[in-house]
């Protein structure tokens, strides 16, 4: 957004009730000025999965002011509990304004192998292209078969990820509530992340207390302040690891805070 001298302007979602889109907001937030929407579901970093109706209400706010929709779906296939991700572009008015983004390095872990893919209608792809081929030219050549190999194969490994994503945020979920002076969380209903909110005294500023926390806790996590201003007081976990490392980073976070 930035490269294309764009100006971003955040709209905060609705905390207490799971990090939910606020509609009322996004309206208000629209001036003749504004280009594009731009959101994650199911989101890194707080784990919201957007609703069906509220995405179509914001599809609408799209529509009336002719405005872009870009969404990053990374996470499509890993939502929780009986919630389903929604895709705009699934509405066919909004096909043609909706720039969808994907990445294998969700759905089949292959983070690292660098490709991902788009959907969105030809011409916008052209002027994408202007970007993408000066930063990597291409995917290497090698992740592509990799990705082709990963398309062909049985997909088995995608409901397996997702059912140990499920155990792996209960246990993060559980040892979270053991820290309950210091964190406060909404459970995350997608992704592999979650924002708990820092209750401890020095939360505010999330860069210092996680880098205090890497240095003296050793444990890394990041700094809410690095997904925009309203993430402040905030950490981002994931929990896309095993079970043994999590119980470990959460030894050492007990460890920690009952000494801080
Ligand atoms: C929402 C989201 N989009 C994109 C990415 C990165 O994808 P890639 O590895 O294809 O750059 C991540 C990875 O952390 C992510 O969480």
């Amino acid at each position: 957004m930035l490269l294309a001298s764009a100006v971003p302007v955040y709209v905060p979602t609705i905390e207490e009730k799971g990090f939910r889109l606020d509609i009322h907001a996004f309206r208000r937030a629209v001036t003749e000025k504004t280009k594009a929407i731009m959101f994650c579901t199911p989101s890194n970093p707080t784990g919201a999965v957007f609703e069906e109706e509220e995405l179509r209400t914001l599809g609408g706010i799209a529509l009336e002011n002719d405005l872009a929709i870009i969404v990053d779906e990374s996470y499509e296939y890993f939502t929780f509990d009986g919630v389903k991700h929604f895709s705009l572009a699934s509405i066919p008015e909004l096909k043609e304004k909706t720039v969808s983004c994907f990445t294998f390095t969700k759905t089949y872990a292959m983070t690292g192998w660098r490709v991902g893919y788009v959907l969105a209608k030809a011409d916008w792809v052209t002027q994408m292209l202007k970007a993408h081929i000066p930063f990597s030219i291409c995917t290497p050549v090698v992740s592509q078969y990799a990705a082709l190999t990963a398309l062909q194969g049985p997909q088995d490994c995608v409901a397996e990820f997702r059912k140990k994503y499920l155990d792996l945020r209960d246990l993060t979920c559980e040892r979270l509530g053991n820290l309950n002076s210091v964190f406060e969380y909404q459970k995350p209903k997608g992704s592999y992340c979650m924002f708990p909110k820092i209750l401890h005294k020095d939360g505010s500023d999330s860069l210092s207390f996680c880098k205090k926390l890497l240095l003296e806790g050793r444990v890394s996590t990041t700094p809410g302040v690095a997904f925009g201003p309203t993430g402040e007081s905030h950490l981002r976990i994931t929990f896309c690891d095993s079970e043994e490392a999590i119980n470990k980073a959460f030894d050492r976070m007990e460890k920690y805070f009952g000494r801080a």
